[in-house]
Parts: C-alpha cells; structure tokens; sequence
C-alpha cells in the first residue's frame, strides 16, 4: 500500500519536475489565455447579441454601481464616478439638439476631467469623437477635420490661438466651433462651461447611445504617419473594448491606482488607460503632462499602484538624480510599450521589483502581443493557442529594397525561428482592420495582398520582428529604420542599446550618414553625455570594438544638449542624417573613430577633408 503511494507520488514529482524543465511558462500561459478567453467570449457575446454593451454603457454601469468611488485625479480636482457621470449627461444635453446620432465631432484638448466629459457626453448622443493631436497646427488640423468629416470643434481654454488661423476657413464650411470657456470675446466661437453649467444633470435617452453592430466606428485617433500628414485610424466599438481589457488581461483589479501621464488623444492613454479604468471601476491618476522631477511624488501622493508608460518614459526616471527612498511606492505594475533592454534593467534596479507588461499593437492594428511572463526585452508572447485566435506571419523582408521578398510565384516566405522578419497579421472576419477614415488610399497602402494565397490580405505592421525558441516575440526595428554599411544590415535600435551601457552616455541617437566614395551609409551617433561626465574617446572605442561588429560600430560621434523628438517622444533622426558630418557647418563637436589610436578623436576640418577625398579609408 505505501509503496503505492510512494511511487504514485514519485510519479507525480517527476512529471512536475519534468513540466517545469519542458513548460515553464505552462501555467502562467494557462492562466494569461483563459484570461484573454473569457473576455473574448464576452466580446462575442455581445456580437451576438442585440444588446451591445459599449465602453460607454460600461461607465454608465459603473456610475450606477460605485457613484461615490473616485474616478478621475486631475490637478489636485478627484471626479467620482458619479460626478462625471453627471458632468457627461450636461455636455449630451448642451449638444442633444445640435447633433444627431452619427455625427461626428473633433476635441482639441489637453489631458484634462471635461475630454472626458465630453467623449463620453457627446457618445451618449451616438456621436464619433475625433481626438486631434494637441501638437498639430493649421494645414494639419484642417486636414484632421476633412478627413473624420467633423461637424463641430471643441478646443480647450489652452488651445484657443491653435485654431486662430484656421477659424475662418472653419466658419466657411459651417463648422461650429466651441470653446471650453466661460465667455468667449471672439467672434464666432461659442463658450461651453457656462452652458454646462446651466444644464441638467439627468440622463439623455439611453437609445440614443446604443448600437446595434460593434462594427460601427466611435472614435478616430490620428497616428502620425512617418511623411505628410496625420491618418485619421477608425476605432471601432470592438476595438474600444478590446483595448480596455488591456489592465484587466495582466491581472489588475478595481481597488488599482492607475496614474496616466501620456497624452489622452492617443490610444494608450485614451483607450487602454481610460478604458482600462472604467472597465476595472478603478481610479486613473492623469497627469497634464509627463514630468520626471514629480513622478514619483505623484505615486506616492496617490497611492499610485499602475502606470503607463512608453519607453522613453522610463529612461528619463532613470536618468533623474537617484534619490534616497525611490524604492519606496506601491507602484507594481507598469504597462506600456517600447521598452529596451538595457533601460529596463537600469529601471527595476533603482525603483524595485515592479513588474513591466509590455503591449504591442498598433492604434489602427488589428493584432496584439503582450508579454505576460515579463521577460526582458520581449514585447510578446506567442504559443499554439496563440496562432489560432491570432493569425499572424513573420516574412522574408528585403531592407535594401524596403519591400518584402517575393518568391518566384510572386508569393513571401517565412523566416526562420529566431531570425528576424516583417510582421504581418491577417485580414479576416476575427480580426478585421477598419482603415483609415477618408482615404481608401492611405488604407490600401497597409494592406499587403497575394502573400501566401492569391486573393488573402494582410495588415503591414512595418515592424521588423523575431520569435525565439521559447515563443518569446522580440522587436527588432521600424521598417526604415536601418542602414546598409559594409554589405550589412545596422540597426538602429540595436547599435543605441549598446551605445546606452556606456556610463557616461546619457542618451544616444543612432542613424546612417552618407560618406562619399562609400556604398549604403556609415554608422552616427549623435550622443548626450550625462551632466557630471565627460565625453572619453578611449573608454567609447573599447566599448564598441568589444560589443559590436565591425560594421555596426558608430564611425562619427556628434555631441548635442538635447536630442529633437516628436511629439510621442521619438527620436526625430531626419534632421541629423540630413546635417552629414562636415565640421565646417555643425557647431556640435564632433569625433570621429581612429584605428590607430584606438579612440575616438575630434573631428577636425582636414581629418574631414581626408575621408572625403578617401585618402583615409573608413
Ligand atoms: C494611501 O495609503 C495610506 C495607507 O494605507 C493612507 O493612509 C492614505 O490615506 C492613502 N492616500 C490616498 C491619497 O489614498
């Protein structure tokens, strides 16, 4: 009898033993993809049924449930449910005559309580909200209104002189312009808060917020598109949804503090942040504007437990003096994307043990990874189950070209396990893609057909990728964002990493300059020393002789106080590249790398000349 037990529980040792060894992530998987079922299997509910339930009949729910339970911090103001519940049914009433459902009405706000107000008042009519970019001025902002069809135009208080150019040319199509003040002086444009103010607070017909498809459009959020002007992505109720399971799917809860300092008019913070919040009944946190001096004031002031972040973000905390008690928070979870390794690391080892989720998706995209198990470096993980509700492919991508590679048929061809390849992720009834509002165009120019099959459709990521032996998705590159030197492949984001271990650089920008005489570009660094360091030529050429190849090694080095970035904190590289490496018209002092020496010495006028006459050989 005991011999039995004994060998029944020997057995059952071994094949624990055996799971851990085989399936590490075995559970963790399980327990992440029942997750993901189950609010999948409410999505389809809804499909199916005739009742949809919105993010918007979410927050109503929610008003219903914990009206006392606070909402919204903002700039030292708490929001209860209830009182934004309140505030919303004010805006449906200021607008219940002036629109009708299926308009479409365009916000140009900063993060503040009455964007939210005014998304969720102005969806109670059964209006789309274009969010527009708080960044973007005149020929952009009429293009923004042209392309989502926009019948009135909410500005915030701050905002009013961005649309002082346009004003007239607004007025000539009839588009209503309103303003978040009290009074408004100017001629043309009507005051809000008043109106608000004077409003009732009692709902509007629940029928005039509801749909009858989670297919029809609720929000356009503009992505910047890397050339040109602004693409108005169509957020779709289902997406809207599927975003707000974002905090959920990683485990987050109603009793979450979540703070929110990236900008509302994006779909992190707007779909997954606020979604996220009134999805879980938690509290946001949302900050005007991202400051890395109070960030962890704030935490502390809140109770902060979740924040969202992209990956400069957390380099800027990490680059912050350190401080005696930044170990001391409750923040446990950070969720966002963009991440790299080495700032990564640097983060949990001065701020604790938080846990980083990463999300990759696109706003317009209509697939998504997280990275559940927390892995460093990795924004995803796949698994068989995985593949069947996501159906995406790596394929063959030729950089030199910027096309993907065709077979002789005409058709593209996987990459291997571990090598990296262009993200596709298929068109279907699962997971369709909406486009782009406006412009069939735009819209086909992300789509890539004939890939397998003649006749299938992929959505073009424009995101290089590899999946390791263990299911673990790593990002690699944006399509454009390497160079060719020597016959080789440079990345950028590879060549910053490296550049980023070095101890006195704070911050590095990684591109191609063209040298003549030369095929493809060589390697550039604009780079930021850190305050109390200085540049040391010696230290940087051991460093990149030792960890990177010879190709990939930054042959120029150009100092610079700040680098340029866009408005979503990417490093803006197209004026650098442009500027070249000539010392006659860049004040920045520049280095260059000397073999013979073994450092990095100052680029001087006739070391210039001599590269360029290719008397000395790069
Ligand atoms: C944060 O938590 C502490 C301890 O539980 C509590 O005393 C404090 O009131 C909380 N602060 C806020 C803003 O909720």
């Amino acid at each position: 009898m005991w011999s039995w037990v004994a060998a029944l529980l020997a057995g059952l040792l071994s094949a624990h033993l055996a799971q851990r060894r085989c399936f590490p992530y075995f559970w963790r998987d399980a327990l992440f993809l029942t997750r993901v079922l189950r609010y999948g299997a409410r999505l389809e509910f809804y499909k199916r049924s005739a009742r949809v339930v919105t993010v918007v009949d979410r927050f109503v729910q929610q008003a219903q449930r914990i009206p006392d339970k606070p909402f919204l911090i903002c700039d030292g103001q708490t929001l209860s449910y209830g009182a934004l519940e309140q505030r919303s049914n004010r805006v449906a009433r200021v607008f219940q005559r002036a629109v009708k459902s299926g308009d479409t009405v365009a916000l140009l706000m900063s993060n503040e309580p009455d964007f939210i107000a005014l998304w969720l008042g102005f969806c109670k009519l059964g209006c789309s909200v274009a969010f527009l970019n708080t960044n973007i001025r005149s020929r952009s902002l009429r293009h923004c209104f042209s392309c989502c069809g926009a019948r009135l135009l909410l500005v915030g208080a701050d905002l009013l002189e961005a649309v002082e150019d346009i004003l007239p040319s607004l007025q000539e199509d009839g588009i209503g312009v309103w303003s978040l003040m009290r009074e408004s002086s100017r001629p043309g444009v009507h005051s809000l808060l008043d109106k608000i103010e004077q409003a009732s607070p009692e709902p509007v017909p629940a029928e005039r917020r509801s749909v009858r498809c989670l297919r029809t459009p609720t929000l356009y959020i503009f992505t910047s598109g890397t050339t040109g002007l602004p693409k108005a992505a169509v957020i779709t109720h289902l997406q809207a949804l599927k975003a707000a399971g974002g905090f959920w799917a990683y485990g987050a809860t109603g009793s979450d503090v979540i703070y929110t300092p990236l900008p509302l008019y994006h779909s992190a913070a707007s779909l997954v942040g606020i979604g996220g919040t009134i999805e879980l009944g938690a509290t946001c946190v949302l900050k005007k504007k991202f400051s890395a001096s109070q960030f962890w004031h704030d935490c502390r002031k809140h109770n902060v437990t979740i924040f969202q972040y992209i990956g400069e973000l957390c380099r800027y905390l990490c680059n912050q003096p350190t401080a005696e008690n930044e170990k001391d928070h409750r923040v446990r979870m950070g969720v966002g994307n963009g991440l790299r390794q080495d700032v990564w690391r640097g983060f949990l080892r001065r701020f604790g043990d938080i846990r980083m989720c990463e999300i990759y998706g696109s706003t317009e995209g209509n697939l998504c990874f997280m990275n559940h198990i927390g892995k460093i470096g990795a924004v995803g993980r796949s698994n068989f189950f995985y593949k069947l509700i996501f159906k995406y492919d790596l394929v063959k991508y030729d950089l030199i070209g910027d096309e993907p590679v065709r077979d002789r048929s005409g058709f593209c061809q996987h990459v291997q396990r571990g090598e990296t390849g262009l993200l596709l992720s298929k068109i279907c009834s699962q997971s369709p893609f909406f486009g782009y509002a406006g412009s069939k165009q735009l819209t086909e120019k992300k789509i890539l057909r004939d890939v397998f099959v003649k006749g299938d459709a992929y959505f073009n990521t424009g995101d290089l990728m590899a999946e390791d032996e263990d299911d673990f998705i790593c990002f690699r590159d944006r399509v454009g964002d390497t160079f060719r030197w020597k016959g080789e492949n440079v990345a950028t984001t590879e060549v910053t990493e490296i550049l980023g271990l070095v101890d006195f650089i704070q911050e590095a920008s990684v591109y191609g300059v063209q040298v003549p005489g030369n095929e493809g570009r060589a390697g550039m660094a604009a780079v930021i020393v850190r305050p109390e360091c200085t540049f040391d030529g010696k230290k940087l050429f051991n460093h990149v002789l030792k960890e990177l190849p010879s190709y990939a090694r930054p042959l120029f080095i150009r100092l610079q106080e700040s680098l340029e970035m866009t408005s979503t904190f990417k490093q803006q590289k197209f004026a650098l590249v442009e500027s070249g490496f000539d010392p006659r018209s860049i004040s920045d002092p520049l280095f260059f790398l000397d073999f013979s020496e073994k450092s990095y010495l100052p680029l001087t006028s006739s070391v210039y000349d001599s590269i360029v006459s290719g008397q000395r050989k790069v």
